[in-house]
């Protein structure tokens, strides 16, 4: 790496937010291990002075895959009619959620297609209040439900979810625009995360890594993107074709797919700081190891599946998703060993807030 890499690396090191679009675009660009290699342990030495070795555990519950969306990429879009649908009743993702709280972890999160329907925001409601009744105040609820009104973020806030996670996919419109049909909007998803923001909500975002005709000026424009908007977490995680989309056959090599979504995580680490990042599950999908590797590029949050194994099947966004035939009780086991064999040790029972969102809060933001 030269002297101008190093030097960048280091001040991004020294603070939040040090770094311009080109320093990031380069930093984004290091093609050798080693270089690749010191972005990593830089960006792993910031999320432990933040967050010491401590990762949170988030139980995923797919509650539904109905999308009323035709996102390019994913497997879920309302064109694919290979998907079998289906909708967890209310009491299964009200005791998947308990089972999660049970069995230790901090947070839930509720994640589905996009349904846009008083029906289906009055199901949610009722499950949200149900497993606040049932789980206590320190239990975070986080929602990931796609773009809904702003009286339905509200509704939803207002019976106790703590969190939203919406993925701005690419902060550059123009690429947004070349992965969505033309009634999908970047300018409406930007002013869904503006409304949950205002909401109180801690905010999520993240990207796809690896899109088709993504430049590393695009990702290093995706690192600033968060930082504008103020993201309490950020779940990013590699673009994996899949067959039964428009994007089957987009070019894709999984090993340097990998490496990007580690490179990516580690340069969110370094222009954030504070920030919660998940170790996203797509990366297990380049290889056996790869959430432990985001880990170890600083995330520092994953997020065990707590869904019922008959539905998982069914909850494809890509194809080689991991833990299909897995119960949630062997997931749990599995990341356990998985976290303690990088040094790292699961915070039991912490909702994890992000310190980000203390921090803000503190000051009135
Ligand atoms: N590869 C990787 N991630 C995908 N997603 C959807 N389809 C794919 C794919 N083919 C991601 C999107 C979405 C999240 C729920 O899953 O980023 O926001
Ligand atoms: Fe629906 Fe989300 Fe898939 Fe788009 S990415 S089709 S909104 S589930
Ligand atoms: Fe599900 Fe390893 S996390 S089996």
């Amino acid at each position: 790496m030269d002297g101008t890499d190093a030097d960048a690396i280091r001040r991004a090191m020294a603070a939040p937010g040090a770094l311009g679009r080109g320093e990031l675009a380069r930093l984004l660009s290091l093609r050798t291990a080693e270089d690749r290699a010191a972005l990593r342990a830089a960006a792993l030495e910031v999320r432990r002075r933040h967050t010491g070795n401590a990762v949170f555990l988030r139980g995923l519950v797919e509650i539904g895959n109905s999308c009323g969306k035709d996102c390019l990429y994913c497997g879920l879009r309302r064109s694919n009619a290979a998907v079998h649908r289906y909708a967890i009743p209310e009491a299964d993702a009200i005791r998947m959620a308990k089972w999660s709280c049970d069995s230790g972890y901090g947070s839930v999160v509720f994640q589905s297609g996009e349904i846009q329907s008083e029906g289906n925001t009055d199901r949610i409601e009722r499950i949200v209040r149900a497993v606040r009744a049932d789980c206590g105040p320190d239990f975070a609820i986080v929602l990931s439900l796609g773009e809904q009104s702003r009286e339905t973020y509200a509704r939803w806030r207002e019976a106790g979810a703590d969190r939203y996670l919406l993925r701005i996919e690419s902060s550059n419109p123009e690429l947004y625009r070349s992965l969505h049909p033309v009634d999908h909007s970047w300018e409406r998803r930007r002013d869904c995360l503006a409304a949950l923001r205002e909401l109180g909500y801690q905010l999520g975002t993240g990207v796809m890594t690896g899109l088709p005709g993504q430049t590393a000026e695009d990702l290093a424009g995706d690192v600033m993107f968060f930082r504008e908007i103020g993201a309490d977490m950020i779940g990013s995680g590699p673009f994996v074709p899949n067959p039964e989309t428009p994007l089957a056959g987009a070019p894709f090599d999984p090993k340097e797919a990998l490496e990007t979504a580690l490179d990516f995580v580690a340069c969110v680490r370094l222009h954030l700081h504070d920030c919660n990042i998940a170790a996203t599950t797509a990366l297990q999908v380049l290889a056996p190891d790869g959430r432990e590797r985001a880990l170890l590029s600083g995330a520092n949050v994953m997020m065990p599946n707590a869904t019922d194994a008959e539905y998982r099947r069914d909850y494809q966004l890509y194809k080689g998703k991991p833990c299909l035939d897995e119960t949630s009780g062997q997931c749990r086991a599995c990341l356990e060993a998985r976290v303690m064999r990088i040094g790292d040790r699961i915070a039991w029972r912490q909702p994890g807030t992000s310190p980000h969102y203390l921090a803000r809060r503190a000051v009135g933001l």
